[in-house]
Parts: C-alpha cells; structure tokens; sequence
C-alpha cells in the first residue's frame, strides 16, 4: 500500500524543489529560440559602420512618400514655379465646385466673415472680442491674386488661424472660387449679373 504514495510524493518532492525561492541572474531555459535572439541595432544606437554614427538612417534626400509628390505648385501651394501667386483658379469652376465652396465656405468662415463676405458673421456681431475678420469686399482683397486667398485658407494670416487640416486642398480652391463670386456679386455692374444666378449670399447686408 505504501508504494502506491512514492512515485506521487517524489513528483512533488521534485516540483517543489523547483521553487528554489532565490533570486537568480541565469536566464530561464529556453527550449525553442527560433529566431528570438538576433543581431540587430536598437532605435538611436551608434553604428560606426556609418560615418554620421547613426545606425538608423535618414532617408535619401529628395525621397517623396508615396502619393506625396506636389509637383504642381498651382494646385498645392497656389504659386507658379517661380514662387509668385498662382492669379487663376488651377480648377475648372463648375457648379459642383462652387455648390462645394458654399458649402465649405458657410462651414469654415461664414461664422467670422459673415456668409456674405462682408466680415459681419456671427462670431463678429456677436462682440466675442475676436479680432474683427475683415470684408472681401475693399479693393485691396478684391486686388489680390486667387493663389493668396488659397494661402490664407491654409497657413491663416496674422490673428487668423490656418484651415490646413480642416480643408484639403481640393475644398481650398472650392472656397477661393466662392470668394471670387461673392466680391463679383458685390460688383454687379449694369445688367452684367442679372443673368447669372448667383449661390445665395445669405441674410448679411453688403457695405
Ligand atoms: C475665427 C474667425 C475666422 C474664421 C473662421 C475665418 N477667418 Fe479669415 N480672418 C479672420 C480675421 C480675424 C482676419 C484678420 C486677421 C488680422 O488682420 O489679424 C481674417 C482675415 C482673412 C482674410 C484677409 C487676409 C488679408 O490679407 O487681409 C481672408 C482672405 C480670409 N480671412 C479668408 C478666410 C476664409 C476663406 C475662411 C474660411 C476658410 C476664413 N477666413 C475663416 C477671422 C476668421
């Protein structure tokens, strides 16, 4: 009878004995490495191999991400190669693009520059004490050129905040073309509009 208990006692005299309870620096046994040791350079190591030292290495000058390539310095920057001010819109102006530029345009600006453009939006009349956003309507930003109404939208100009990562580029030229036809509603001179159903303007008197 008593051997029925040995070969289960010493199984467990052996487990136990497993539990050494010390601390030990050895690594633990490992059956099956595979490939879990390697040489290999950690983020930021040294490598001299290299003559800048840095194991990790900066991509090639010139390198251009995928779908990155903005060649076309109108449409992506709305300037001309020479870095000028693009003067014409780089899209074509089509109804869908102008319903777009309303649309982008009462979303993002309306609320300061009024829906008619004439910097009476609500954030303004509502006297929050924001710098007051001006009307398109003076000659000097009926002056400037498309590519710089482009440019505002993007990097913002002085106490404006830029758009960049609210309006992709497409809907930047969409609005620059809403502009341009909210200065020309403005403008009607003689009969010259009186064909031509503008985009509503909105309730905002022009000054
Ligand atoms: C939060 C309010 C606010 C919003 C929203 C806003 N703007 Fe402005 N905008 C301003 C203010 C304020 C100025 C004047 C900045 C200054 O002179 O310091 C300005 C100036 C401008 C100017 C004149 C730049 C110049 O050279 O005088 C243009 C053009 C313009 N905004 C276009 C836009 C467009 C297009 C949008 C929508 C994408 C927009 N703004 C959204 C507040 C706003």
């Amino acid at each position: 009878m008593i051997s029925r208990f040995v070969l289960p006692g010493l199984l467990v005299m052996v487990a136990l004995a497993g539990c050494r309870g010390a601390e030990s620096d050895a690594p633990p046994i490992h059956i099956n490495p595979n490939m879990d040791w390697q040489e290999k350079f950690d983020p930021q190591e040294r490598n001299d191999f290299f003559a800048d030292g840095r194991a990790m290495r900066p991509p090639v000058p010139g390198t251009v991400a995928r779908g990155f390539l903005r060649d076309d310095t109108a449409f992506h920057f709305g300037r001309d190669a020479s870095g000028e001010y693009s003067t014409a819109n780089p899209v074509s102006i089509t109804d869908e693009l102008m319903a777009r530029g309303q649309e982008r345009y009462e979303i993002f600006c309306a609320v300061c520059h009024g829906s008619a453009g004439d910097g009476n939006g609500i954030i303004m009349t509502g006297n929050y004490g924001y710098v007051p956003a001006p009307t398109y309507h003076s000659e000097a930003l009926r002056a400037v050129p498309d590519g710089y109404l482009f440019e505002v939208i993007g990097n913002g100009v002085r106490s404006m905040p830029g758009y960049a990562q609210q309006i992709p580029v497409a809907d930047r030229w969409a609005i620059t073309a809403y502009i341009r036809a909210l200065q020309r509603s403005q403008y009607a001179e003689g009969t010259g509009m009186a064909s031509t159903s503008l985009p509503s303007a909105g309730a905002s008197s022009a000054k």
